[in-house]
């Protein structure tokens, strides 16, 4: 086989078998396949699409590229979760704990902020003696005994994605459906949970820009984790503004454990309590979405996800008075008032750029070496759809860096504001299970 010929053949609309694609990927993490070719391969598959049986042999390829974890010694429903990525998505940080509180067990790999959108880990780790090197054991004690726990990722899981996603990252080539779908559904796969729930993340602030492209790439998806025996559902959800009203790292624990409480944003409120009611659904605790999502709220009034919460950091040797109190946290020494210059009405919000101003604040790191400065971040304090006064705060900057003038005009650019009323939008679409889209309308409420 050439690399050669098979770019020329996926050039040509071809479909490739198994083993070619299987020669492809092995041969790039070995390195006989250059960079060059495989990035003519990856634009070649960007226009030609792929086939339902090459994703899947795709996929296959690169689950077994790297370690496969077993969850055989954990015992009970094995569920795991993921987001495509978002600014101001703290969702694991609060569904967890309500999982494992309404019966399901979940051992989460999760990963470190790079850019504009930021990390679990880097969250969890604004806790004082937060553990997020768990060996094996730990993660499985943990898991039977609370219900989860979460763990920076493995090196090896994987490995053939995080080197094509460093190459399609510079190649422009991140926003195929095929792709993504592969690179998101082989990680789920070597993680070895029965249920996978994924929350796509659709609006300006992220890689899908609509709920059609949504819908098809949750069908691919869903196809996916079908041929490996695998049930997973989507649950299509709002970036076109950041989740809550918290971004940056000790900001989104207090957030998180404000809606533990029962005090948090309604938009991230309810975009866990149907992520948590999907998946009571998906496993067979509900008998529907609705229901799950009734039984979601009881659950999180009784008090029962914040107890979960408190046992997971004191387990991972995290400081139970600093989310107690979380005044004890790490807190920065400056905090700046942002106003609007115009009256009207917040139309939109660029979630990429309010990410950014919070990267620039010192909450995120814009190389794997940088080191992010905890108590940074912004608190987004309008929504879209909120009327504004000139003068009036919209936002507050948290911040230890001298220089603060660059941050104060990115988060007001990120602020669009018009003369005419914009509507509310919804914290989740709809979601997405074999039986195909349902809207969710009325089910927040
Ligand atoms: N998230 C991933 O893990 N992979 C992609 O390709 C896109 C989003």
């Amino acid at each position: 086989m050439r690399m050669y010929d098979l770019i020329e053949k996926k050039k040509r609309g071809q479909h490739l078998s198994e083993d070619e694609i299987r020669y492809i990927i092995s041969g790039y993490l070995e390195d006989t396949i250059p960079d060059y070719q495989m990035a003519a391969f990856l634009m070649a598959v960007y226009f030609q699409g792929m086939s339902k049986e090459e994703i899947f042999a795709l996929t296959d390829v690169m689950v077994k590229s790297g370690d496969v974890i077993s969850l055989d010694h954990i015992s009970g429903i094995k569920v795991d979760k993921h987001s495509t990525g978002g600014v101001g998505d703290k969702t694991s940080i609060v569904l967890l704990p309500l999982m494992a509180a309404s019966g399901m067990k979940a051992s989460k790999m999760s990963g470190r902020g790079l850019g504009h959108t930021g990390g679990t880990i880097d969250k969890l780790e604004s806790i004082p003696g937060f553990n997020t090197s768990l060996t094996n054991k730990e993660m499985t004690t943990f898991v039977n005994s609370i219900g989860f726990a979460i763990n920076g990722q493995t090196p090896n899981l994987v490995p053939a994605d995080k080197k094509l996603y460093a190459l399609r990252d510079v190649t422009a080539t991140v926003d195929h459906l095929a792709l993504i779908a592969s690179s998101i559904m082989s990680k789920k796969l070597a993680s070895g949970a029965d249920y996978i729930l994924l929350d796509v993340k659709i609006g300006s602030g992220a890689f899908v820009k609509n709920i059609e492209e949504g819908i098809e790439l949750s069908k691919i998806m869903i196809d996916i984790g079908d041929s490996f025996n695998k049930q997973v559902a989507t649950v299509l959800s709002n970036m076109d503004e950041p989740l809550g009203e918290a971004v940056g790292n000790s900001l989104e624990i207090i957030e998180s454990v404000e809606t533990l409480k029962g005090k948090g944003p309604k938009s991230l409120t309810n975009l866990c309590l149907v992520l948590n009611g999907v998946l009571m659904y998906l496993t067979g605790l509900q008998n529907t979405i609705e229901e799950g999502v009734i039984a979601s709220k009881r659950i999180l009034r009784s008090g029962a996800p914040w107890e979960k919460f408190v046992q997971f950091v004191k387990a991972q040797n995290g400081d139970v008075k600093a989310i107690t109190y979380t005044s004890l946290l790490d807190k920065a020494s400056k905090v700046i008032p942002v106003t609007s210059e115009s009256a009207g009405y917040v139309g939109s919000i660029n979630a990429e750029a309010i990410g950014k101003a919070a990267l620039l604040a010192g909450a995120g790191r814009e190389t794997k070496e940088d080191k992010i400065d905890p108590s940074a971040g912004i608190i987004c304090k309008k929504h879209v759809g909120d009327s504004v006064k000139e003068g009036e705060l919209v936002a507050i900057i948290h911040t230890n860096k001298e220089e603060t003038k660059a941050i104060e005009d990115l988060v007001l650019s990120a602020y669009h504001i018009q003369s005419n009323q914009a509507s509310k939008i919804p914290s989740v679409f709809g979601v997405v299970t074999k039986e195909g889209y349902i809207p969710i309308e009325g089910l927040e409420n």
